[in-house]
């Protein structure tokens, strides 16, 4: 039986360059999708799928995400004097336990694999979750539990896939397909942020994945890859050569919430499937004459 997967791997180091002013001070994982920030959705999927240990791999600037996983009495006794228990309780359920959450610092941005490297001391010999908060998955089981499902039978790596339009596949890693079930399938090599005409299909490596410890020794290797950065993509395709890896193509929806676009769509859709907005949201919208400006 494969080593059950209990620790997740958060990489929130990034400079979130593309959201700039908004991230000057504040770290991008804290922008919010209605009311909830981005780091909170990667964490909650985490813990339906069973993770129990949370490690987020920050950087200089980032220590309001630690902040926000942790107890603020001040701000609990407030909301239980003035009765507001089900604000108190939400709060106190999005928390994980105590001692169950880890923090180190990616010191220079050098790329995913380096962050994914500096929690390899955390993690120890262990096969581990990652996730990367900037895809926000809406899912059905959520997309980590589905993996869990397939890890389960299979073992290995597990990476989730999903398609996107042949022009867009040079801003992903890319794989290969062989056989197998579209939640259960091998993978047959993996590309880093390939040119359009090179790319081996136009299924992307999403943002979630589940790795065997063994990928700490290949990326201590530091070798540079696309952009000058030290892909994580590049020690999974050497890897491949010693250990399987299967591709999950999720059932879900995913929002690129790194990209303007992306995020803005999440939090139309996220706010219309709250009751307790979605009246009023589209009361507002429907004052916006959106077919004007379509
Ligand atoms: C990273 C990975 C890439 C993956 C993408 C998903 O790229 O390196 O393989 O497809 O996340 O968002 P980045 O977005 O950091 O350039």
């Amino acid at each position: 039986m494969s080593k059950r997967v209990r620790t997740a791997v958060f990489p929130v180091a990034g400079l979130g360059t593309r959201f700039l002013p908004a991230t000057k001070a504040m770290p991008k994982e804290m922008l919010t999708v209605v009311d909830r920030p981005l780091i909170q959705y990667a964490v909650d999927e985490a813990r339906e799928a069973g993770i129990e240990h949370f490690v987020f791999v920050t950087g200089r600037n980032k220590g309001v995400i630690e902040d926000h996983f942790d107890r603020q009495f001040e701000l609990e006794t407030t909301l239980e004097v003035r009765g507001k228990t089900a604000a108190l309780h939400e709060l106190q359920k999005d928390l994980p336990s105590a001692g169950r959450t880890s923090f180190t610092r990616q010191q220079e941005p050098l790329g995913l694999g380096h962050a994914v490297w500096c929690a390899r001391d955390i993690v120890g010999d262990n096969p581990f979750a990652l996730l990367l908060p900037d895809m926000l998955f809406k899912g059905e089981p959520g997309v980590l539990k589905q993996m869990m499902d397939a890890y389960e039978e299979t073992g290995g790596n597990i990476i989730a896939v999903e398609e996107v339009p042949h022009d867009e596949v040079s801003s992903y890693g890319v794989i290969g397909r062989g056989e197998g079930p579209d939640n259960s399938f091998k993978l047959t090599e993996m590309v880093e942020k390939p040119k359009k005409e090179d790319a081996p299909s136009n299924l992307i490596i999403s943002g979630r994945y589940i790795l065997q410890p063994e990928i700490f020794s290949l990326l201590a290797e530091q070798t540079k890859g696309a952009g000058g950065e030290i892909q994580l993509t590049d020690a999974m395709q050497n890897l491949m050569h010693q250990q399987n890896f299967t591709g999950v193509k999720y059932v879900g929806k995913s929002f690129d919430c790194g990209s303007k676009i992306g995020f803005l769509t999440a939090n139309v859709v996220y706010a219309l499937e709250r009751d307790d907005i979605r009246p009023g949201f589209i009361r507002e919208l429907s004052k916006l004459d959106l077919e004007e400006q379509l």
